[in-house]
């Protein structure tokens, strides 16, 4: 038994933040942040959306195009660092929205920008196992909300959406393999202050500064190297010859890391599918945002072989090889 992908959709919040916008607002420049990330615009959350107000919309067209009912949804792994609630997890908000069947397991993951490659690979052993017939893959963010919109080093990078999948089973391979990491020992490098359990005085100093807290060059290398890795680890598995790639569908979070990626796997830039430049790092949300627009506008087809990554902060990383 194996899972396939029988469906995707995204979601963006209206509101569009520039790189225009952003030299109003800080000492930046479009230049500056078009050259050192590919990002040109981003979308921002109204104050009134929540990460399950974006995961709503995206989440029923990836139902629709998967043609199932919301009712034959019996597993949601919601992959996002940025809830709504401390509890309730943003699955059970979903299921309850979506009008799902209550009963099957909701639940989120919380892996940083891995987020939705984690989600995804539970899920896929839910389908694989029979626990679950139609399962539900989330990846959806407001990191705007833990966003220093005075820190421009962090600020011109993040940004808002959501995306996802529906897993059904499948006689042929789909998820063909799924592979996970993290290095907690990289925990200083990119992480965001402000945890329940630390809300005392006893941290006070410590957990003043809510927001995304990144030494970024370090981030980039060691991302780098370890995406470099993963994919010739999900290729091995398979057995499969980097040629055999279809689509590179990486995380996307800097232009550069993405180009590094692909030069690795001596993929040309045409087979990567990059959304960065309108997107930002929606972090959980990138992976599955990226995938929808290239099954919307065409390129991905049924058959296809994708090759997801992604790079988060933990640190944690992680690849899947997809046939579409
Ligand atoms: N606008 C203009 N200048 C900026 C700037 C901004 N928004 N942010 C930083 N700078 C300046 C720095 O102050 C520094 O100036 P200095 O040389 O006078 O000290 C200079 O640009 C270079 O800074 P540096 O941090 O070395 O730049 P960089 O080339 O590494 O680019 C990042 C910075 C953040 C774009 C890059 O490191 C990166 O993308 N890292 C990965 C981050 C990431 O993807 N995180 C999420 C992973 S999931």
């Amino acid at each position: 038994m194996y899972s396939q992908i029988a469906g995707t959709g995204a979601h963006l919040p209206e509101k569009i933040v520039t790189n225009g916008d952003l030299e109003r607002m800080m000492d930046t420049t479009d230049a500056w942040i078009r050259d050192r990330t590919g990002i040109e615009r981003r979308h921002i959350a109204a104050d009134h959306e929540t990460t399950v107000d974006l995961a709503e919309p995206a989440a029923r067209r990836a139902i629709e195009a998967a043609g199932v009912r919301p009712e034959d949804i019996d597993c949601i792994v919601f992959a996002t660092s940025t809830p709504d609630y401390v509890f309730p997890n943003c699955g059970v908000l979903l299921q309850q929205r979506l009008g799902c069947r209550p009963g099957g397991p909701a639940f989120s993951v919380e892996a940083a920008c891995s987020g939705f490659l984690y989600a995804l690979a539970v899920a896929d052993k839910f389908v694989r196992t029979s626990d679950s017939s139609c399962a539900l893959v989330v990846g959806a963010e407001t990191f705007s909300r833990i966003t220093d919109w005075s820190d421009r080093s962090t600020a011109i990078l993040f940004a808002d959406g959501a995306g996802a999948v529906v897993l059904r089973p499948a006689e042929r391979p789909g998820i063909l393999s799924t592979h996970l990491h993290a290095d907690g020992s990289y925990k200083d490098m990119l992480y965001c202050p402000g945890g329940v359990s630390r809300d005392t005085p006893a941290f006070a100093s410590e957990e003043r500064r809510k927001a995304i807290t990144m030494t970024g060059n370090e981030v980039f290398k060691v991302a780098v190297t370890s995406l470099g890795k993963v994919v010739d680890e999900a290729l091995a598995a398979s057995r499969l010859d980097r040629s055999a790639i279809d689509w590179l569908v990486p995380h996307q979070a800097n232009i550069r890391i993405i180009q590094a990626t692909a030069r690795k796997l001596d993929l040309p830039m045409e087979r990567v599918i990059v959304t960065v430049q309108d997107h930002g790092n929606t972090s959980a949300a990138s992976v599955p945002l990226a995938l929808d627009a290239g099954v919307r506008d065409g390129r991905i087809k049924r058959g296809d072989l994708l090759l997801l990554e992604a790079f988060g902060g933990g640190v944690t990383w992680g690849a899947a090889l997809v046939r579409y």
